[in-house]
This record gives structure tokens, sequence and C-alpha cells, in this order.
């Protein structure tokens, strides 16, 4: 079988090197990949938002799964577009996709549904919204209405950096066509975590938790980022827990795309904020999270291949659950100083062979790639570092031994990556 996965980031060449694992996958094509995907996959040079070009691409080359990674293009309309041509795709349509591109969508379907959220307001204009904070009060989260790379989200302490938040989205437009509307909504607080599970419409089939650090700086300081390190299980996802969080938000979410009528085909993630055993959805997203997958996925025993194809043919029921690596694993993203600012490009990276020798170590790429003979730096987040160990502790220290053997110019990394795990008050 021959699969072509959509993306360049870690998340797709965590896919990348599972599906290289699967029985029935004869041939990966990648599109566009970057250097590590280039190891195990074909990279092929096509814009993931170029639909014709990659129909064109899976036409001509008879590719029997289409795997998309990130969540522009599902929300733009690939899924659609080559359901449309009869190509299988694993993924949701952008229908679906609205759960993660529109947040006012996304909280008004939890509304409808019972799913447990944060309350919220949603403004189209920043007068009333300014009067609504002052109304509320701070602590209060703002939220650009569509996609932002993870940026459009502000939790703001004070009446001074509410108004900031609104400015920039909805006055500066920081995030396009994003801000013309925000929703406001209650801060909460808890542990977050993330869950995430395959289904195909009609039947779920949970993953093991995760948590991601989007905060740049140790001690969760500084900016939000895309995620600067995950690592999986997450113990505040107790059995207990995670049975509350399929009755109250997987279950419902199924109900509410089965009445509403919306296909969906792929992964649903819900970033979650869990408190006193209690979870309330902070976001919907269509897809795997980054770097959440880089943790997960290295622990997913059940061929990923059949998964991903049964989930797109519609018939996930076939598979009663998934096996798990009983280890833990940690990832620590090797990011880009600067980032999520501005940063430097093309900064060769060394000592990659020497971190991946470490058994029960995988080196994942994200923006990378090949300059002449070498691989050098291509985008903010460079590298996830992924280990398995007994305990999330011994997963953290094999971690940390092998990013410290490699270097480039400016490498940042969070230095704290799993410690709430290991660090847990009983
Ligand atoms: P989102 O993209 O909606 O998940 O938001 C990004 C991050 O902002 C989350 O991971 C949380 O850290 C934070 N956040 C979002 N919504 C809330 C909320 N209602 N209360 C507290 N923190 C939030
Ligand atoms: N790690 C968060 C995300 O993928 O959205």
């Amino acid at each position: 079988m021959k699969v072509l996965v959509v993306g360049g980031g870690g998340r797709e060449h965590a896919l990348v090197w599972r599906l290289a694992q699967c029985k029935r996958v004869d041939e990966i094509f990648c599109a566009p990949g970057n250097a590590g995907i280039a190891e195990l996959a074909q990279c092929v040079d096509i814009n993931p938002l170029d639909f014709e070009a990659l129909l064109e691409f899976v036409k001509y080359n008879w590719v029997d799964l289409t795997i998309v990674g990130p969540e522009e293009p599902l929300a733009r309309g690939l899924a659609d577009r080559f359901q449309k041509e009869g190509r299988k795709v694993f993924g949701p349509t952008s229908e679906g996709a609205r759960l993660e591109a529109s947040k006012v969508f996304s909280k008004d379907f939890m509304k409808r549904w019972g799913i447990p959220t944060a309350e919220y307001r949603v403004f189209t204009s920043c007068t009333h919204a300014e009067e609504y904070v002052r109304l509320k009060g701070t602590p209060i989260v703002i939220k650009a209405d569509g996609l932002a790379a993870g940026k459009g989200v502000f939790v703001a302490q004070s009446f001074q950096e509410a108004q900031e938040a609104l400015r920039l989205i909805m006055k500066e437009r920081a995030f396009g066509e994003a801000g013309q509307r925000v929703v406001l909504e209650e801060c909460l607080e808890g542990e977050e975590a993330s869950f995430m599970a395959f289904t195909d419409g009609k039947d779920i089939l949970p993953m093991v938790s995760s948590q991601d650090h989007k905060r740049v700086f140790d001690g969760d300081q500084g900016p939000n980022t895309g995620g600067m390190g995950a690592y999986s299980p997450a113990p505040v996802v107790s059995p207990e827990v995670e049975a509350r969080i399929m009755q109250e938000v997987m279950l419902p979410f199924l109900r509410g795309l089965r009445q509403e009528r919306i296909p969906y085909r792929g992964v649903i993630y819900a970033g979650l904020m869990i408190k006193d055993g209690r979870p309330k959805v902070l976001e919907f997203n269509c897809r795997f999270g980054d770097p959440e997958a880089q943790a997960v996925l290295p622990r997913l025993q059940t061929d990923l291949f059949e998964v991903a194809l049964a989930t797109a043919e519609g018939r996930l029921g076939e598979i009663k659950e998934l096996q798990w690596r009983p280890e833990a694993a940690v990832c620590v993203v090797m990011a880009s100083g600067g980032d999520p600012g501005k940063y430097d490009k093309g900064k060769p990276i060394t000592g990659l062979q020497e971190a991946q020798a470490i058994r029960d170590v995988v080196v994942f790429h994200a923006g990378t790639a090949f300059n002449d003979t070498q691989v050098v730096t291509a985008g903010g987040r460079v590298l996830g570092v992924t280990a398995l160990g007994s305990t999330v502790a011994e997963a953290k220290a094999r971690a940390y031994r092998a990013v410290e053997l490699i270097h480039f110019q400016g490498a940042h990394y969070r230095r704290d990556i799993a410690d709430r795990a290991i660090h847990r008050p009983e």
C-alpha cells in the first residue's frame, strides 16, 4: 500500500516513522516533509494547500491513503476535495474541521451538546468586548475566532492586557480574518491535559493521554508557542478522569456529529483543563497534537496504517481497542532561539546520529532541511527528541541525555519537560 502524509513537521515525522513500521505499507510519500522524514519517505515538494497538485500526485502514483497532519489544509477542504474524487483520506472535511477553525463554532457546538467548557460570550465589536471585560473583571481569556497557529489566545491578567489583546486581534488584525470575532471566556484553573481519539463519526477509540508545554520558558513562563515538549501518560488523567472524559466529552461530541450530520474521519483532540477530577474543554483540534503525537505515537503498538485506513473507510468499529506500550514517553522540543518571535535559519545541526544511537530514543525532525551535505535548521521548532522509559523520570533523563548531544547555534529548549508528572504532590 502507498501512503501520502501531508505536512512537514515533527508530528508528520512521527506519523511517517510509525507508518514505516507497518506491515502493509510499501511506500510512503510526504508533502513537503523535512530532512528527517526524507530518510523514511519520498519527500515531494508540494504545498499542503495546493489540493489540485496533491490530487494529481495521488492519482499518478496510485496512493491508497492520504493522512493529513496540520489543520489548515483540513479547514480549507482538502478532505472534501479528495473524497469528491473518491480518494481515501484520514482527516475530517472542512465542516468537521470547523471545531478547530472557528472557536465560536466550537464553543456553540459544546454548548449544544452539553460538553463542559468555560462560560463565554462572542463579540464582533471591540468596544462591547471591552465593556464585557469591565463587567466580568480579570483574569479573562480572549480568543481570536479563527486559526492563528496557536497564537490567538490571550490570558489577560489586567484590564490593560485585555485591551491590548483586543486591539491586536480586532484592530490590528494580527491574525487577519481570524480576528473578525472574538470569544471572551472565563479563566479556568486546574491542570491541562491533551486527550486524542480516532473517530470515523460512528465509533471512537481513545489514545493514551498526554500533556503539552505551551509556554516558551521553564516554569511555564513567557509567551505561548506551538508546544515546547510533551509527555505521555499524563497522571492527571487517572482512569476515573479518563472515564469522565469519554462520558462527558467524547461521547457527546460523537452524538453531536451524528445529529448535526457532520462527517468526521480522523483524530479529535480535546485540550482539557482538569480540576478536582472534572474535565472541561479548552479547545478542540481536528488533528494530532504537535508535539503530543511525538510522545503518544511511539507508545502505539497497534498498526497505525490499519487504524488510519479503518478510520478513513468508516469501519473503525472493526478495531476494538488500541494496544500501547506500558512505558512512558517524553518529547523535548529543541527550537531556534527567538522563536516564537524572529529567529535565524540555516544553522548546521550536529550530534543527531549520536543522539539516535541511545536505546529507546527517536529524534523527530520539525523545521530541518538539507543544505548540500548537512542537516540545517529551517524553522522555529527544529527537533522533537523523544525517549521511552519505564517511568516518566527515566524517559525524561534519557530524552535530555540525547538533547545534550545535539547542537546548533541558538538552540533553545525547556529543561523542565515532564517535571509536573515527576514532582506531583500525592
Ligand atoms: P486554546 O488554543 O484555546 O487551547 O488556548 C491556548 C492555551 O490558552 C491553553 O492551552 C491554555 O493554557 C490557555 N487557555 C485557553 N482557554 C483558557 C481558559 N478558559 N482558562 C484558562 N486558560 C485557558
Ligand atoms: N500542542 C498543541 C497543538 O497541537 O495544538
